[in-house]
């Protein structure tokens, strides 16, 4: 069997299981299957596989068939400017994350030395792409996961930017360590009814940790928001990410508490996604 015929096949089994992406997927598992890029498959679809690669890559098909995401069966997912590693003790990367780091980058222009804390690092996607871009910068990524912390110290290490990062592993709520000029943050949001309606190829693999955010969704977020008043410095600058719905009531948190919001940003299905707020000097609040 050549390249083209099994792509045809496993794109067929997907397709027949309601996979929306079924040729594209076929595809990406054949090169991860072979460890050969797209462009070298597509340019080689005649090329013959041995009985081994014939099977290795039905296994992954079957895997795909039964809604596994991609990224937790190729174990990367690319973010931002680099390919992080994912496994199931972690969110995988979200395309509307890039907007965070997108618009923290566009308000700190420049490599002046700050220090930087991401509250729930998971793969340390957020944090890890920021330090690669601002050289000066020194993090330190919080997680009440162990599992995440330790994928996100192995991205740390992949990334060359493990020595400029502190690793700690704790519930937001019981951080009482250090002031910081910047938090960035993308809590677990989801509300009880919207967890329970999520497509079984997320909830069946990704950590509810990661996801769930309590009865109202705002369990985390309002955690990040009362610990961001205590451990933020005079004017520096939250930038959290928010699910649908949710940016007036959390806007409304933040100035509760001492917050101004500078900046929303919308991500491409015109939903706030993520809220840019300044921490007003206590004296002036
Ligand atoms: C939505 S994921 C974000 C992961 C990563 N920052 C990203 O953007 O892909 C939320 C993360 O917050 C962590 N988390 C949940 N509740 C937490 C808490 N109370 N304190 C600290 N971390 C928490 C989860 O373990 C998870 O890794």
């Amino acid at each position: 069997m050549n390249y083209r015929n099994i792509i045809n096949k496993g794109a067929s089994i997907l397709r027949n299981n309601a996979i929306l992406t079924a040729n594209l997927d076929a595809e990406i598992l054949l090169s991860n299957s072979l460890n050969k890029t797209r462009e070298e498959i597509i340019l080689n679809l005649e090329e013959k596989l041995n009985v081994h690669q014939i099977n290795y890559y039905y296994k992954l098909i079957n895997r795909r068939k039964k809604k596994e995401p991609i990224s937790l069966i190729t174990k990367k997912k690319y973010f931002w400017k680099s390919e992080f590693i994912v496994n199931k003790n972690v969110l995988t990367p979200r395309f509307e994350t890039e907007f965070l780091v997108e618009e923290v980058l566009k308000i700190y222009k420049q490599s002046k030395k700050i220090h930087v804390l991401d509250i729930g690092l998971g793969s340390g996607c957020i944090l890890i792409s920021l330090l690669k871009e601002r050289n000066k910068w020194q993090g330190t990524g919080l997680d009440i996961s162990s599992l995440a912390i330790e994928t996100a110290k192995t991205n740390a290490k992949i990334q060359q930017v493990y020595n400029r990062i502190r690793f700690i592993k704790s519930d937001i709520d019981k951080l009482y360590l250090g002031k910081y000029d910047l938090i960035v943050s993308n809590p677990p949001y989801i509300n009880k009814i919207g967890y329970n309606e999520l497509d079984i190829g997320v909830k069946g693999y990704e950590p509810k940790k990661a996801l769930y955010g309590g009865i109202d969704g705002f369990k985390v977020i309002e955690k990040v928001i009362k610990k961001s008043k205590i451990i933020l410095k005079n004017n520096g600058l939250l930038a959290i990410e928010i699910g649908i719905g949710q940016h007036c009531k959390a806007s409304e948190l933040l100035r509760k508490n001492g917050f101004k919001v500078v900046k929303k940003v919308k991500d491409y299905q015109n939903i706030n996604r993520c809220l840019f707020a300044k921490k007003l000097d206590n004296e002036k609040f």
